[in-house]
């Protein structure tokens, strides 16, 4: 991949993909606050290395998934006022993607300067399936910039206009953070250290089959909390009493233990679970062996002897990779199973990398020391594609 070194930017208009699609909440006065800026932290390095060249800095964004265009509660104004105190610099934010405001605000763009565009999904051709209808608005993207900057690591298993089509009419790079994520993620995939550990949790399970069915051809030991361990649990014949089940999956689920087994890799699995009568905080809950769910409570978070087990399986790895929290983290009494886990990798001496979305907001959430890993990712469905084995096409359109 080239890299930003590999381009002349100083006093040239640069347009660099971002992935802000970051959590906002009602401020109450009418307006949106963002709850977990990380990932506008992450592509600081990019925006302030390409500004200390003198470039000018378009960036390009997408926030949620707008359905018919312009919507005001996924406006990208929260993200450019945040950019602006991170930066201590002005951010102009355009009104349109690739209309008359974003060709005033980029003309207006003096060197060292940045400017944000409006939700790029704003407009629907940036998603459209038909790569004609996409090209169009790739080519008003590349109109507004002399070279494109690939830094949204969380987008590039999209095939987007504004992350893959733009690329090939403009001379381009990748990003700080887009390189970053790339060389942790190869080494994982193509040359781990061992004990090579994986903790897989969240909700379903059926997101999570790819990933699995990849990662038992590598690691030594796969670690399952989260919603998704009621489905193991299940098809070892356990009942899960109301516990989050997904019952077309159950087959599927013994015939990936089967093969874990006949390949040598250890599936860890709740040897006790905290349950509740309901889905709330204020629920009765109480621990019980992961064999003895009684109808009508249910699994909310993984249990003291696992969060014992969990942490003793990833105390010896010398790589560890973890992918969504072990129980409902945003309440509290749910919470110490994903904080037990979080806290056991930031004591592993090896390399260790949390995947990106829920698993990095609680790390930041449950005030986890962020220097406790070795990298932890911006890309949720990504980070799990690239785990998958697939070939993203975010990644490939830079190596052209
Ligand atoms: C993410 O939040 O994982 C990325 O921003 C991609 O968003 P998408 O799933 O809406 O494409």
């Amino acid at each position: 991949m080239q890299t930003i070194d590999d381009l002349d930017v100083a006093g040239r208009r640069v347009l660099v993909r971002a992935d802000f699609n970051v959590p906002l909440e009602d401020a109450g006065d009418g307006t949106r606050r963002i709850t977990d800026d990380g990932r506008i932290r992450a592509v600081l390095p990019t925006v302030e290395l390409l500004r200390s060249r003198g470039a000018r800095v378009i960036l390009v964004a997408h926030l949620g998934r707008p359905k018919n265009g312009p919507d005001p509660a996924l406006s990208l104004a929260p993200v450019a006022a945040r950019l602006g105190e991170l930066l201590a610099a002005p951010v102009a934010l355009a009104s349109d993607v690739s209309g008359e405001s974003a060709k005033q605000v980029s003309a207006a763009l003096m060197d060292g300067q940045v400017a944000l565009l409006e939700n790029v999904r704003f407009d629907s051709r940036e998603t459209s399936k038909d790569a004609a209808v996409r090209g169009q608005l790739a080519a008003e993207l590349a109109a507004l910039a002399d070279v494109f900057v690939s830094d949204g690591f969380g987008v590039v298993h999209r095939e987007q206009a504004s992350v893959t089509d733009v690329a090939r009419l403009l001379p381009h790079a990748a990003g700080l953070l887009v390189l970053s994520e790339a060389k942790i993620f190869g080494k994982v995939l193509h040359n781990p250290e061992r004990p090579y550990v994986v903790v897989l949790g969240g909700s379903k399970v059926s997101d999570k089959l790819g990933v699995i069915q990849n990662l038992l051809t590598s690691v030594d030991r796969l670690l399952v909390g989260g919603g998704m361990c009621f489905t193991f649990l299940a098809a070892l014949g356990y009942g899960v009493g109301s516990s989050l089940l997904e019952v077309d999956q159950i087959d599927t689920v013994k015939g990936l233990m089967a093969d874990a087994q006949a390949r040598g890799v250890s599936i860890v699995l709740p040897l006790d679970v905290v349950v509740a009568t309901a889905f709330s905080a204020d629920a009765e809950h109480k621990v019980v062996a992961a064999d003895s769910i009684e109808d009508g409570w249910l699994g909310l978070d993984i249990g003291p002897l696992t969060r014992a087990l969990f942490a003793q399986s990833v105390s010896d790895a010398r790589t560890v990779v973890w992918n969504g929290p072990m129980g409902v983290f945003e309440m509290a009494p749910y919470a110490e199973g994903t904080r037990a886990v979080a806290e056991a990798i930031t004591h592993v001496d090896g390399l260790t990398v949390v995947g990106g979305g829920d698993s990095a907001a609680a790390v930041r959430l449950l005030g986890i020391d962020e220097s406790g890993f070795t990298h932890i990712s911006t890309g949720g469905g990504a980070s799990l594609e690239l785990l998958e084995g697939r070939v993203l096409p975010g990644l490939a359109v830079l190596e052209d």
